[in-house]
């Protein structure tokens, strides 16, 4: 019982040796050739993304180009510089209306008075810089949405609804053909 019961297993002990064997030899060349197509595979995939990576440079090179070019044409477009009353509306008011924080209000020649005694140059500082007076303190309205040029044009609007007589202030040289084109 035992003896037939070891003579099958021996008999495959004896056979698994040589599956072993041919079993190993095809995985051993599979593995060569698995590696072999790997090498290939990913040189021409290396190449590939190089070079599509390359194209991809040159496509985002030739966006920003066209973006930039895009936004200075909006730029130029639809960005002629904004009238005093336009800042004044968009900007100013927001104090200057109401005289909120003792801001002098727009046409109120009596708290206009003295401050256009200052001669035009300081009042156009002042909401650049920003000012603060006996009633209160304004906040520099430089860096915003509008050029200085712009709040420039803005205090003349202001000065002149309060009694001045303050002339447009120069365009600085690039707008002056925008500003000459929007007539
Ligand atoms: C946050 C509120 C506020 C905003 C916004 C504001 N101002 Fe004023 N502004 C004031 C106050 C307050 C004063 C006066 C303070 C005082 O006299 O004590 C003042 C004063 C001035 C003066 C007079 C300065 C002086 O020497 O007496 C000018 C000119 C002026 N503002 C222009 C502007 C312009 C132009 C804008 C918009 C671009 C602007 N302000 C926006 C609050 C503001």
């Amino acid at each position: 019982m035992s003896d037939s019961a070891h003579q099958p297993a021996s008999g495959a002990s004896a056979g698994a040796p040589n599956t072993f064997l041919i079993g190993a030899a095809v995985f051993v060349v599979a593995v060569v050739l698995a590696i072999g197509m790997w090498i290939a595979s990913t040189a021409g995939s290396r190449a590939a993304v190089a070079a599509s990576g390359q194209d991809q440079n040159i496509a985002e090179q030739l966006q920003k180009i066209g973006s930039f070019d895009i936004n200075l044409m909006a730029r130029a477009a639809d960005s002629p510089p904004r009238s005093g009353e336009d800042v004044y509306k968009a900007v100013c008011s927001a104090c200057h209306a109401t005289g909120v924080t003792g801001a002098p209000k727009l046409g109120d020649a009596a708290d206009w008075g003295p401050r256009l005694a200052q001669g035009q140059q300081t009042l156009e500082q002042a909401p650049i810089k920003g000012f603060t007076g006996q009633k209160g303190t304004m906040p520099s309205q430089s860096g915003g949405q509008y050029t200085d040029y712009e709040i420039i044009r803005a205090v003349v609007y202001m000065a002149n609804a309060g009694g001045a007589k303050f002339e447009e202030p120069v365009a600085p040289a690039d707008a002056a053909s925008a500003e000459e084109a929007a007539k």
